[in-house]
């Protein structure tokens, strides 16, 4: 897995939990959404709230300043106050470990 950041054990994140690794200065929210990973960039595009640990509703994820919501799958805002999509991640599974990376 050159290149990528390992975010945690497989066994650490379980459907409906996240997790939130760094790739440099990048912060990557990893979320288990029914068993499947999803990584987007910790960051809300309205003014710059942490999305992890906001309420999971779905493949949406509220941010918890102001309620904005955006698509884990894709990183698409879903309502006010955000309009700009968050970046989207890949993620993968190797060795029992959750990987991603910032591919910009
Ligand atoms: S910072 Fe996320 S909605 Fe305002």
């Amino acid at each position: 897995m050159n290149g990528w950041i390992r975010v945690c054990a497989t066994s650490e994140l379980l459907p409906g939990e996240f997790q939130v690794a760094f790739d440099g200065d990048t912060a990557i929210a990893v979320f288990n959404i029914d068993g499947e990973l999803y990584a987007i960039e910790d960051v809300c595009t309205h003014d710059g709230g942490e999305l992890a640990g906001g309420p999971i509703e779905g493949f949406s994820v509220e941010c918890p300043r102001h309620g904005a919501k955006f698509d884990v799958r894709t990183g698409e805002a879903l309502c006010a106050p955000a309009y700009l999509p968050t970046a989207k991640f890949p993620v993968a599974v190797d060795a029992d470990a959750v990987w991603t990376r910032d591919d910009r």
